[in-house]
């Protein structure tokens, strides 16, 4: 447990908040929509805390909140589609997903290790002027424990969150209150990801489950990033021909963290499988990961890799 600070939308607040976030601290603040918990998105053990203070049971991507287009174009690729949609001034409530820029930089697990990113300008004025301060991408996702409603006052986040995050920024409640919308910009057409706050274009392709409402439920992407090797769970030594991807004790050919803590773990597994990849590794196998905290997580996202291809 950690003193979980309320910082006033002030100067000194946003000051301290962006101070927090560049010390890889995790940081709830109130965008036009929900309050996000937000991280440096560069940082893969922040963006690790995320889902361990949310007791994430996998790992979705997350929304990265920049100041603008300007930002923007540093982590994405922006086609003329999404362009036409950002580039006068990027409207509320609206995300934005593009193919993933070479070189980003950004944490691996706020992408899940695929080829495309979430992004979103914030238009609440406490929002800009932390992330104008701060100078940096910022993951968030909304500020709530897994499974219960997003949050839209700094109570609500304080309810759910005390003591598992260093602050947060209470701005009141959010105008919107309800979730960003977000746009697929992959394809020839625009697709909509997600209803929300923004109002798409009635002609705009709707990708919708078969409830006909919210649609990329994140666990099912398939472009969810897959190893190309084969995987072998609980694995406590190499068998002939594998790679041994250790964990704690067992130190295998690299590890996910030799001390076994749970967050280094976490926020290794991606760069740690793309590679294997890189090295040509056809048969990996994987150490046990304890099944508890963020534990979970990863142990969901291994049986992803794991599952027959
Ligand atoms: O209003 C909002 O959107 C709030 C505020 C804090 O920004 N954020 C939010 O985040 O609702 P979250 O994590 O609860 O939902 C983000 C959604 C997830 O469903 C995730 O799958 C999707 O965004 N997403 C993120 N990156 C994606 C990507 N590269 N491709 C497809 N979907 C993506
Ligand atoms: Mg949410």
């Amino acid at each position: 447990m950690e003193q979980t600070e309320r910082l006033s939308a002030q100067g000194a607040g946003i000051k301290r908040a962006a101070e927090l976030l560049a010390e890889g601290r995790l940081v709830a603040f109130p965008t036009e929509t929900v309050y996000g918990l937000g991280a440096d998105a560069r940082n893969d053990r922040a963006v690790a805390a995320i889902y361990e203070a949310k007791g994430r049971p996998s790992f979705n991507p997350l929304i990265v909140h920049v100041t603008g287009l300007e930002m923007a174009e540093k982590f994405g690729i922006i086609p003329d589609a999404a362009r036409e949609f950002v580039q006068d001034d990027w409207p509320a409530g609206l995300t934005i997903v593009v193919p993933l820029r070479d070189g980003a930089g950004l944490s691996d697990l706020v992408t899940a290790g695929q080829k495309s990113v979430a992004l979103r300008q914030p238009r609440s004025e406490l929002a800009e002027r932390l992330l104008r301060r701060f100078d940096g991408p910022v993951a968030a996702p909304s500020a709530n424990p897994s499974g219960r409603i997003s949050p839209t006052t700094a109570d609500h986040v304080i309810s759910g969150l005390d003591g598992r995050i260093a602050a947060v920024v209470d701005g009141g409640a959010t105008t919107a209150g309800l979730e960003s919308t977000i746009v697929g910009f992959l394809g020839d057409e625009p697709v909509l990801l997600r209803e929300g706050v923004f109002q798409v274009p009635d002609q705009m392709q709707r990708q919708t489950n078969a409830e006909g409402h919210d649609v990329q439920a994140p666990g099912q992407l398939s472009s969810h990033y897959a190893p190309l090797a084969t995987v072998r769970l609980g694995a406590e030594r190499a068998e002939d021909g594998e790679v041994l991807l250790g964990f704690g004790e067992v130190a295998g050919d690299m590890s996910l963290s030799p001390s076994g803590d749970l967050v280094e773990a976490a926020a290794r597994l991606f760069a740690c499988l793309h590679e294997m990849d890189a090295c040509g590794v056809t048969r990996l196998a994987v150490a046990p990961i304890p099944n508890r905290g963020l534990g979970r997580a990863i142990n969901d996202r291994l049986k992803r890799a794991a599952a027959p291809k």
